[in-house]
């Protein structure tokens, strides 16, 4: 088999937006008309394959292929040949195709549900086709992916989904492969997906996590990851470990996070969404499109998990000692959901936040997402995050007036690492690093196939780097909250461990105690004190926090109190 945040849109209208705010853009530009390498093959370089070509077309027109099913295909092309994310790829292409309503509601099932289905439809497909599996065309490869979703996965009838697969196949490949995919989704369209999965799956018994990995459409290591994360041990049976498993598998809820002094909950409500359990800014929004709510496209809420709010809310509970200056940090904040909501309750209580990204088109997405902030007299320092950034960055350094200034927001594109503010200047400091993502593949399907267990060592390096810093950056007494959507111990648990090892000045606070009224967060022993979010617990993404504090006595290393 082979193996690779805010919502996953459930809707037409909801198609592709939201996403917590972790999207970076790779290459997020629609895929043309969708002909890629298969079809220029067709195509072919000689007048006598474009007549050829042309015949076949007369006779099967590719445009017969459906423009639901042809964006689906474009999505999973996008995402697997140009290493496109799918959640900025499919809205771009509904919005150039013009898909609305039930076409973009079919668009994003199919190709969202092939993503997060793939493993174990290419398991199947394995045993369906006399071709290697990994010999066939890539873009033929996906149609086959998305035949085998619509056969074992939706209510799409066998014979339609064969045949529009089949329109498909002639769409990114000409007419020669069409046999092919006839003949292996007929054989897929011969049992339902538990019958093929007795099949396919390594038994229970012999190989657990194997038959995991196969059942619910995961790499194996992400299994394994998972399992330890939850403190289950393979001969334990893994029961906890299978039900996060599922719950990847479902879309999760569109939850909206209103900006304190800007909306409220109950405005939010009143526009039909229904209260978060936990988060008193979060409402979730059981159908429709976000961006129909009043508040959020006039930017005074948006769409943000509600984990995320809750890892922001922590920030802002958790107690600091000494005397608190006003002056919050976010120091990895693009695009900017958590600054959002931290710019917010900042300025209710007075204090100005700094959020920072190293990628300036990143800071760029803070300061759209601090825009409603900024009109309500959040004033988010203009030009901040563009040509500007060595200005501000020397606004920050000096904790001047667009870093300090009660209730200001401002944005700067920096290095966490080298930062350009002093240290010991911020009572409170958020660093929501650069993860793997493993707590949002609900939202990020594909991202359970794109990263390998060889990325987790360079990221949990630079998490340390980061996590140092955000320390350093707090004064004594002030809190930093670490927060990850990996609940991967290399990436949370032992970053922590191994950063406060350097240390002896800081204090872990009790997290699960700061967010009391969520039931369920406790890591296991004997690491209870931090945080861990869980999809099939909590229904959130799987948000990993740990509450520090800084020694009150503590000075920054290699400096001196400001
Ligand atoms: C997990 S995302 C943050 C999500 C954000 N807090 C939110 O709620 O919308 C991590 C961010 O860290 C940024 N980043 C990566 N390396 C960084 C560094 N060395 N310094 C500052 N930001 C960094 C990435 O560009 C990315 O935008």
């Amino acid at each position: 088999m082979r193996c690779s945040a805010d919502m996953t849109p459930g809707t037409a209208g909801a198609a592709g937006r939201g996403g917590d705010q972790q999207a970076a853009t790779r290459s997020d530009q629609p895929a043309g008309n969708g002909r890629g390498r298969g079809s220029s093959k067709s195509r072919g370089s000689s007048k006598n394959s474009n007549r050829a070509a042309q015949k076949s077309t007369s006779r099967s027109p590719a445009g017969r292929a459906d423009p639901a099913r042809r964006t689906a295909v474009d999505v999973l092309r996008g995402v697997d040949e140009r290493d496109a994310y799918a959640n900025l790829l499919l809205p771009a292409l509904l919005r150039e195709r013009g898909l609305t309503g039930r076409d973009a509601a079919l668009a994003t099932e199919l190709s969202y549900g092939t993503l997060r289905g793939q493993g174990s439809y290419d398991a199947i497909l394995a045993v369906c086709s006399d071709r290697d599996l990994a010999a066939v065309d890539p873009p033929l490869r996906q149609v086959l992916r998305l035949g085998a979703h619509q056969l074992l996965a939706t209510r799409v009838r066998p014979h339609a989904a064969v045949a529009t697969s089949v329109d498909l196949a002639r769409y990114v490949a000409g007419p020669r492969p069409a046999g092919f995919v006839n003949a292996v989704l007929r054989r897929v369209a011969t049992r339902d997906l538990p019958g093929w999965l007795d099949i396919v799956a390594p038994g229970r018994a012999e190989d657990l996590v194997g038959h995991l990995s196969v059942r619910y459409s995961h790499p194996r290591w992400i299994v394994m990851a998972l399992s330890a994360a939850l403190g289950e041990a393979e001969a334990g049976g893994l029961a906890e470990t299978e039900a996060a498993l599922a719950a990847d598998g479902r879309r999760p809820a569109v939850t909206l996070c209103a900006v304190p002094g800007l909306a409220s909950r109950a405005e939010l409500v009143a526009a039909g969404s229904q209260p978060a359990r936990w988060s008193e800014f979060g409402a979730y929004l059981p159908d429709g499109d976000p961006g129909d709510v009043p508040a959020v496209a006039q930017g005074r809420a948006g769409v943000q998990d509600e984990a995320s709010q809750l890892a922001a809310l922590a920030l802002a509970r958790a107690e600091t000692s000494g005397t608190d200056r006003g002056r919050w940090l976010d120091m990895c904040a693009g695009p900017g959901g958590k600054a959002r909501l931290l710019a917010g309750l900042a300025a209710a209580r007075g204090a100005g936040l700094l959020a920072a990204d190293v990628r300036e088109h990143r800071a760029r997405l803070v300061m759209t997402a601090l825009g409603g902030a900024a009109r309500a007299g959040l004033a988010a320092a203009p030009g901040t995050a563009g040509a500007d950034a060595g200005t501000a960055g020397a606004d920050a350094r000096t904790a001047g007036p667009a870093a300090g200034r009660p209730g200001a927001a401002a944005v700067i594109a920096a290095d966490g690492t080298a930062p350009a503010w002093r240290p010991g200047s911020f009572d409170r400091v958020l660093a929501d690093v650069p993860c793997s993502g493993l707590g949002a593949l609900r939202r990020r399907p594909e991202a359970r196939w794109r990263r390998s267990p060889q990325d987790i060592p360079g990221l949990s390096g630079l998490q340390r780097e980061l996590l140092a810093t955000a320390i350093e950056s707090a004064r004594p007494g002030g809190v930093v909250a670490y927060v990850t959507c990996s609940p991967h111990l290399a990436e949370t648990r032992d970053v922590v461990g191994g950063v406060l090892a350097s240390r002896g000045d800081v204090e872990v606070l009790d997290a699960p105690g700061v967010l009391a009224g969520v039931p369920g967060l406790c890591c296991p022993a004997p690491d209870g004190r931090f945080a861990q979010f869980w999809p099939h617990r909590h229904g959130t993404d799987a948000i990993f926090l740990a509450l520090l504090r800084r020694g009150a006595h503590a000075w920054p290393r290699g400096g001196e109190q400001r």
